[in-house]
């Protein structure tokens, strides 16, 4: 039974040190013009839920929403789209090219999309814990699907190798040894998460950020851009895993990047990694400022939680890797010693990052009792 919750304050954190130049303001940039530019784009929304500050005894909790980006459910819509779009670019054209990706759901939807208005095939690598839901959401943007046994990180090696054999262009989210600028590309599309949340917050700078981590690619971009617009003031960086996969919370552990063999699958879906990418690692090793690994239990009410709406504040519909800072907090709020720890407080303003909504329709109605159209339509239980 793993502990309801860990938590390493990073013994390598530094704000004084530049972080290293992997995503360079200009890389994350093009990528934010670029995205704007799409058809459709409009920022997600920061959503002020004072019911839930006031609940947590925190002074602001604040929640980027990034179930309706582009219609795909997840902010994964701005990575690997955004880096097929600069290989199409390269190629002059994107007829004739197959893209390959493995994924838990989002990261592949987002590939799929990405290959769908450039012309071209997408071939998705899916784990063997994948639900059916994220595979039915692929195959509508037309992808072809390969099952592979094993877990995620089975699956990336398995993608690896055949787009090898037959020439496919692989898009990962993750890095490896001479491959890392599509992983880069990846990122650097989802640092406007961070772009548009600086924008969205004025002067009520949030003293603390959680955002979670799979193999932590989105973690490391929001560093990267809250670290470039706010230097040693930015708010405190707190990277949250689920206990089952907790491969970042580890490498900080042991001062460098650690993979950790999964115990079993998380039902944090889209954080079910046990191989931090590299390209992440650099960042984060002396970007964030705590790593915190929370257990599956905290998943359920936290979804509930945000479902119901706090204290008069709206209906959120989140999904099972979406409410991880939530979990975390919920967590830690049963530990007072870890509370501390994180520096919370009643003067916090707690930023979540809210990844996705109900990618999985079934398994969120079984979760949270209700459909996501339900809760949005604000009936409550
Ligand atoms: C909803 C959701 N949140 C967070 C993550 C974690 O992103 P990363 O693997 O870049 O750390 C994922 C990854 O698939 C995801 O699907």
């Amino acid at each position: 039974m793993p502990a309801l919750i860990d938590h390493l304050a990073n013994p390598r954190a530094d704000r004084t040190a530049p972080l290293p130049g992997v995503l360079t303001a200009g890389i994350r940039s093009e990528a934010q013009t670029a995205i704007r530019d799409w058809p459709g784009y409009a920022p997600t929304p920061l959503i002020d839920l004072p019911g839930l500050a006031k609940r947590m005894g925190v002074g602001a909790a604040q929640y980027k929403d990034e179930a309706g980006r582009f219609g795909l459910g997840s902010f994964k819509a701005l990575g690997g789209a955004y880096a097929v779009q600069r290989l199409v670019r390269q190629f002059g054209s994107g007829t004739g090219i197959t893209f390959a990706a493995a994924t838990d759901g989002n990261h592949g939807r987002s590939v799929a999309w990405g290959a769908k208005q450039a012309d071209s095939r997408a071939v998705i690598y899916l784990h063997a814990g994948v639900s059916p839901g994220r595979e039915a959401a692929l195959r509508v943007l037309g992808a072809e699907i390969v099952r592979v046994s094993g877990n995620y990180d089975d699956s990336v090696r398995q993608c690896a190798r055949d787009a090898a054999a037959n020439d496919w262009h692989v898009v990962s989210d993750t890095a490896w040894d001479g491959y890392r600028d599509t992983p880069t590309a990846v990122m650097a599309g989802y640092s406007l998460i961070a772009a548009e949340t600086i924008e969205q917050i004025g002067s009520d700078r949030p003293t603390h950020v959680l955002v979670q981590a799979g193999v932590g690619g989105v973690a490391a971009a929001l560093c990267a851009e809250f670290r470039s617009a706010f230097g040693g003031a930015a708010p405190r960086f707190v990277v949250v895993e689920p206990s089952l996969a907790a491969c970042l919370l580890e490498s900080a552990r042991q001062g460098g990047r650690t993979e950790v063999a999964l115990a079993g699958e998380t039902v944090m879906a889209g954080l079910s990694c046990g191989d931090p990418s590299p390209l992440a690692w650099e960042i984060l090793d002396a970007g964030a400022d705590d790593f915190v690994a929370v257990d599956d239990a905290f998943v359920p009410p936290a979804m509930r939680l945000l479902a119901a709406g706090e204290g008069g504040d709206p209906p959120i519909v989140a999904g099972e890797s979406g409410v991880a800072g939530l979990s975390a907090l919920l967590a830690a709020q049963e530990q007072p010693a870890l509370w501390s720890a994180l520096g919370l407080g009643r003067d916090s303003r707690v930023l979540l990052i809210g990844t996705e909504g109900a990618t999985d329709p079934e398994i969120y109605n079984a979760i949270v009792g209700r459909t996501s159209e339900d809760v949005m339509a604000g009936g409550k239980r």
